[in-house]
């Protein structure tokens, strides 16, 4: 047994105020609710106002912050690090965490950025987890945000209904080894052969965005849905096996999974795969759709709020995204 472990002892979850109804995106896409509803289960999404800082990915990381904060009774200055997961930056320097850093006032901690798209909470959850269990730090906060909307790309019908803007976060602190409530495991995968399923063209340094650029729409988000929905299903299932039995357990030992939200119907195809039932699965995407690095802690955080995640339960998070990126991070609420 390792003298240190990780635990979550707050969470917290931020979204912009605009809402975007299935409806309203028919009237940009030749789309309709029913078609979305059936083929995704999303109804509704957020989406931040361009340009304003009040819904900066930064702002609302640090809405998030606050109030898993707050749930863990800690201030800024209790924190150690600053772990950001996401794949749109408020800039590309400085790294958000800094931005966040800035707004929090927590001058003690070191911040920085982690991009793994869609899988990024485990990702950086993952990073926390390891420097707490090491012992080389006492707090850490993991934020998991986007504001995707200016990468999405709003005439493709294929893929503008799937994404929206959040951010959740999470405070991991070091406990002993043996603490009943800590993070279990974590399993962290990549396939950057895949790269080709889910990708942003321009905006890199490989390629700058100019007139011809935009006008071929390479500096908006490319996705295959139907190749990246069949290697979805079996990863997820096939990392839920792998951590329950690097833990010695089964599906009946779990409580909750919190999937990745990418498509109702993905979640529901890898309940499946795992004989799991649905009622234990924690979801929100018809409100919120697609929310990348945000998917987890946010729907995390509301089923902790709402009393339906209880004390001493195992959760598993389970994620994939582009990259093409897997995870999963098994605890003990
Ligand atoms: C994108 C996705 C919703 C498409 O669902 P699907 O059931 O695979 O649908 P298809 O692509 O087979 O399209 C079926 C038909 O609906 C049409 N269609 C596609 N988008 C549509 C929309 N928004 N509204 C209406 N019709 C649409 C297609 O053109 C196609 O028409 P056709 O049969 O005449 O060619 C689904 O593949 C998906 O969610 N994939 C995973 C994406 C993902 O996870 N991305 C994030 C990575 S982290």
């Amino acid at each position: 047994m390792n003298q240190y472990a990780s635990r979550i002892i707050g969470t917290g979850a931020a979204f912009p105020e605009t809402r975007r109804t299935n409806a309203d995106l028919s009237k940009l896409v030749d789309t309709n609710d029913e078609w979305i509803r059936e083929r995704t289960g999303i109804q509704e999404r957020r989406v931040s106002r361009r340009g304003d800082p009040n819904e900066y990915n930064s702002s609302l990381g640090y809405r998030a912050a606050l109030s898993a904060l707050e749930m863990a009774g800690k201030t800024a200055a209790d924190i150690d690090a600053i772990v950001y997961a996401t794949c749109s930056p408020d800039t590309l320097v400085p790294s958000t965490a800094c931005w966040l850093q800035q707004k929090l006032g927590a001058k003690r901690a070191w911040a920085m950025d982690v991009n793994a798209a869609c899988s990024g909470f485990v990702y950086g959850a993952t990073v926390a987890d390891k420097f707490l269990s090491t012992g080389s730090a006492k707090t850490i906060l993991v934020v998991g945000a986007e504001v995707l909307n200016p990468f999405v790309d709003w005439t493709d019908r294929t893929s503008c209904i799937l994404f929206g803007d959040g951010a959740g976060a999470m405070v991991l602190e070091r406990v002993a080894g043996d603490n009943p409530q800590r993070i279990l495991s974590s399993h962290l995968q990549s396939d950057g052969s895949l790269w080709e399923v889910f990708h942003l063209p321009a905006g890199g340094s490989n390629q700058e965005v100019t007139a011809e650029v935009i006008e071929a729409r390479d500096h908006k988000m490319k996705m295959k849905g139907k190749e990246i929905f069949k290697v979805a299903v079996k990863t997820l299932a096939d990392f839920a096996v792998q951590a329950l039995e690097a833990n010695n357990m089964t599906t009946n030992d779990l409580d909750w999974l919190v999937p990745h939200q990418a498509n109702l119907r993905i979640i529901e195809a890898v309940a499946k795969r795992l004989d799991f039932p649905m009622e234990k699965v924690i979801v929100n995407i018809e409100r919120y759709g697609n929310t990348s690095a945000a998917t987890v802690p946010t729907a995390f955080d509301e089923a902790v709020r709402s009393g339906k995640i209880k004390p001493g339960q195992t959760v598993l998070f389970d994620v994939f995204g582009a990259g093409l990126t897997y995870g999963s991070l098994l605890l003990r609420w």
